[in-house]
């Protein structure tokens, strides 16, 4: 397959160069695990058939990824993992990176500070994250889980396409400078690199190593810890010893909303992601769109003016809860129903009209998400990042892996709100200790207590409104769980008050439709959403990889 070099922003995407997305699926009444790294999806599988749970395949397929799948796969990072147990009442556990210490809030005020900067680097959550999860849930001895990443890592393992492709990308780019992000990850000899070239990571491999024989804390209290310590203080970086030390994950409480009967999970704050679906969901469930009809312009204008007024409450309240007040309307259907009341069924309503309490001022994304289903009925839906792709470039001399540049996650500049998309408001300020406001939506939905769809995707503020499609897909429109991975999908965040598509060549008259109601619509590829879909009847579970980017869905 031919692969193109995308870049948004700083996330550098090898996507496939045909238009229509693909999906490849597999079948299975067994365990089944999706994600965009094949060599990870194996090892999920493998740590599944040797009796782990879907848990114990999380964590190892999330440690693999940080060898296989550079740009989000990380232990320098952060994400959410939503469990649900059969039996048990679902949980998130929460794993954002955190401001450190001494991060003031004007940190990026002035643009001295860039996105690639070592102060753009929030405290690693992945690590006590992994461990706090495989700690309640977990079946397999925790060094058994960590192994299969070490292996790769310290031997080495064979590249595909879209990983070449997805290097080259980066070690083009004029804005990678990191000496030791070159020397790690560049091919030796200066070349670019071709499928099927072997990359070893060997400083990567003695860090995962520490990690599964010494445990957790000893990323975050020993030699690792001090080796990231002294990259940040040789180079302005803001996190210490102290800061690691200190980082905690927790085990959150979802959000939870029915929608058309269906329970639907996400992830709480510091994640936008549940409670803005729960309110899309809320303002959708107004309609009848099954009649409407997923293709025609009243469905797609009724989820673009649903997502604009949802990404407005958004950036006027969410951020972290250990420091903002979390309003109830996100869930609340009154509020919902007021909202759908506002939405003109033949118009759009421009972006400056909404939450005109917000002063709009005149001047002027990688992650990754795999679900997981084990032989019993455990649910794993799991989303983590680096923020950009490949984080801010900085790799950690002697430890090897890849920082996150989260930091950049908080709004930059202390009430400045445009019309570009910047956000200023007060509750994702940086505060320290506070955790930056995300947008990842790992979701699983339920029917009668048992999952029916395990989703989530990369893609920044675009996130949320990829699993909002996937689930209206899935639940309005009946669609094959391939089929709704695949359909073209949208996107509106308020501000730029502009209206994605990513189907505008297959769908010119829809796009006509919206542009005569006053939309501007733009063509983008939008996610890379990794699906599990079950049937509550057979218990048929269908794996989805949407080969959008890469990935691998793969059966016990
Ligand atoms: O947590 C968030 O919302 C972002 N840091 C996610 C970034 C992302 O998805 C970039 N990639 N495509």
């Amino acid at each position: 397959m031919r692969f193109l070099i995308v870049t948004f922003g700083l996330c550098v995407l090898a996507v496939p160069a045909s238009a229509q997305p693909k999906a490849e699926t597999v079948e299975s009444k067994g365990g089944v695990v999706v994600c965009v790294s094949p060599l990870a999806a194996d090892v999920g599988v493998d740590i599944l058939k040797r009796g782990g749970n879907a848990v114990d395949a999380a964590v190892a397929v999330a440690f693999a990824q940080a060898v296989t799948w550079p740009a989000a796969g990380n232990i320098g990072g952060g994400g959410f993992m939503m469990i649900a147990a059969p039996g048990k009442e679902v949980r998130c556990i929460e794993y954002r990176e955190t401001a450190p210490a001494s991060a003031k809030v004007d940190l990026f005020a002035d643009g001295t500070v860039g996105v690639l900067d070592h102060k753009a680097a929030g405290v690693p959550g992945t690590v006590r994250g992994l461990a706090l999860a495989h700690g309640k849930y977990g079946k397999l001895p925790w060094g058994d889980v960590v192994m299969p990443a070490v292996k790769l890592a310290e031997d080495g393992f064979v590249m595909n396409a879209a990983l070449a492709g997805d290097l080259n990308g980066v070690l083009a780019s004029s804005k990678t400078t990191n000496a030791e992000f070159k020397r790690v990850y560049g091919k030796p000899g200066g070349k670019e690199w071709a499928e099927g070239d072997k990359l070893v990571l060997k400083d990567l491999g003695k860090t995962l190593r520490v990690i599964a024989e010494k445990g957790a804390d000893a990323f975050y209290t020993g030699e690792p810890a001090e080796l990231l310590a002294k990259e940040m203080k040789a180079n302005g970086g803001l996190i210490t010893k102290d800061d690691l030390a200190a980082y905690k994950a927790n085990d959150r409480t979802p959000i939870r909303t029915t929608y058309r009967g269906f329970d639907v999970y996400g992830p709480p704050p510091p994640s936008s992601g549940g409670l803005c679906i729960s309110q899309m969901l809320n303002v959708l469930e107004n309609y009848d769109l099954k009649k409407l009809g997923r293709w025609s312009p009243e469905t797609t204008h009724l989820m673009i003016e649903t997502m604009r007024r949802t990404y407005a409450d958004r950036a006027r309240s969410l951020g972290d809860p250990g420091f903002t007040t979390i309003p109830t309307t996100f869930q609340d259907r009154e509020y919902a129903k007021k909202l759908s009341q506002s939405i003109d069924p033949k118009k759009a309503t421009p972006s400056a009209q909404i939450a005109t309490d917000i002063v709009l001022n005149k001047e002027s994304d990688s992650t990754t998400h795999f679900s997981i289903i084990d032989k019993d009925g455990m649910a794993v839906s799991n989303t983590y990042t680096l923020e950009n792709s490949y984080g801010n470039r900085v790799v950690v001399p002697g430890a090897g892996y890849i920082l996150n540049n989260e930091m950049t996650d908080f709004n930059p500049k202390p009430g400045i709100t445009n019309t570009k998309g910047q956000i200023g408001t007060k509750p994702n300020q940086i505060q320290p200790g506070k955790r930056m406001l995300s947008s990842q939506t790992p979701v699983i939905v339920m029917k009668d207590g048992k999952p029916v769809l395990i989703t989530g995707s990369p893609g920044g503020r675009t996130i949320i409104n990829t699993v909002l499609c996937v689930v209206v897909n899935v639940i309005d429109f009946e669609m094959p769980v391939a089929e709704a991975v695949s359909a073209p999908r949208t996107h509106h965040q308020w501000f730029p008050d502009v209206a994605r598509f990513e189907g505008a060549s297959q769908h010119p008259k829809l796009v006509a439709e919206l542009k005569k109601m006053g939309h501007t619509v733009v063509e983008q590829f939008q996610g890379d959403a990794h699906t599990i879909g079950i049937n509550p009847k057979t218990g048929v579970r269908v794996g989805v990889a949407d080969k959008r980017i890469d990935g691998k869905a793969a059966k016990e």
